[in-house]
């Protein structure tokens, strides 16, 4: 069986929960873990069992023998570790968002398309067999006509300066951290390219938005989204039909469950996926599927996507006023 050598770009929360993951998939090799210092490369690459470690994310990019790099830095940085990569002729699987902007992401994309690697934004909800199941049922019809669609993803937060999430010079808000979720979900269910986009924010003292509320007008559909590190909320998703309802329960992006209800709200069908490993493992295994293939894009998560989303979130940042350190005020 052919194994997929992995390179980890950043040591932080979800590089953790990322590397579990891939000590979970077989066809996964950790190869090489790099962080900005030595020391804390080598720890992260004892801990997790990575055969390298290295003190810098150059080395890492340099390294040929590396398949793929998984970058798990803040927003702010994926720009720059992904043109770095790419430019090493490193394929790329990208965490959230991808990058602070549009402008940011097509240089990305371009750059991709330039060197013939392949570039993914790490969406791992749009991997998950519940949310494929979902899209399936969209398809089939089994809701009629998609009229409107409610996501909220609410992460309550203690303040804390130093953290990325409260950082403008880390890309920091709630909007390129936590609705970039509720919004690529209404985005697949109702459409690339919403006619209106209306939005509110609470831009904290810092700059950045702890709290945003988004509503998407389509030509006769809706999408009504909410995310904030102050405000609690359900977290789940609904998506209506003039024919029925899907809902996803409480942290719709990773849950193994999702509902199909007809338009009187009785159930129909309800699909239970459990995780095989962590929930990471399906968009692990999306990459490696499109390295066998040599594909460049991911069907799943395509380049399209990730462009409407930013689009989105580039039109509500614009409306806020609220722009990052560096950033051109067009
Ligand atoms: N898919 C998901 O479920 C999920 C969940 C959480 C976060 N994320 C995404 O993953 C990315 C990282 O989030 P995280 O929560 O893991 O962040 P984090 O805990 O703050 O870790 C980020 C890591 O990036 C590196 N880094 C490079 N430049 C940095 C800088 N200027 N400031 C701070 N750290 C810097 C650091 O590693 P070194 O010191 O080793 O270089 C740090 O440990 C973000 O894009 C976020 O949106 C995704």
């Amino acid at each position: 069986m052919k194994k997929y050598r992995w390179g980890v770009l950043g040591t932080g929360r979800i590089a953790r929960t990322f590397s579990e993951a891939l000590k979970g998939c077989e066809d996964a090799e950790l190869y090489a873990a790099a962080s900005r210092t030595a020391d804390k490369a080598a720890a992260f690459a004892a801990e997790f069992g990575f055969e390298k470690s290295y003190g810098s994310y150059k080395e890492l990019a340099e390294d040929g023998n590396v398949d793929a790099v998984y970058i798990a830095t803040p927003m702010s940085s994926h720009y720059g570790d992904a043109l770095l990569c790419i430019e090493n002729g490193r394929n790329v699987l990208c965490e959230k968002s991808a990058a602070l902007n549009g402008e940011q992401l097509e240089e990305m994309l371009a750059a991709a398309r330039e060197k013939g690697v392949f570039f993914m934004e790490a969406m791992w909800m749009k991997c998950r067999p519940s949310y494929l199941k979902a899209l399936e049922w969209l398809k089939e019809g089994r809701i009629g006509k998609p009229r409107y669609v409610k996501a909220d993803f609410c992460n309550l937060v203690e303040y804390d300066r130093r953290d990325r999430l409260f950082a403008p010079e880390c890309g920091g808000g709630a909007l390129l951290d936590l609705a970039v979720y509720p919004l690529t979900l209404a985005a697949d269910f109702l459409g690339h390219e919403p006619r209106e986009i209306i939005s509110s924010a609470h831009i904290g003292g810092d700059g950045v938005d702890l709290s945003n509320s988004i509503t998407l007008r389509y030509p006769d559909s809706f999408a009504a989204v909410n995310s904030s590190f102050e405000i609690p909320n359900t977290n789940n998703a609904v998506i209506s039909g003039d024919e029925g309802l899907i809902i996803f329960g409480n942290w719709f992006f990773c849950t193994s469950e999702v509902t199909l209800y007809d338009r009187f709200g009785k159930e129909v069908e309800r699909a239970v996926i459990p995780n095989e490993v962590n929930g990471y493992e399906y968009e692990i295994r999306e990459v490696h599927r499109c390295l066998a293939e040599g594909l460049k894009e991911s069907a799943l998560v395509p380049h399209s996507s990730t462009r409407a989303v930013m689009s989105i979130m580039d039109k509500c940042r614009r409306d806020w006023g609220m722009y990052y350190p560096d950033e051109r005020k067009a």
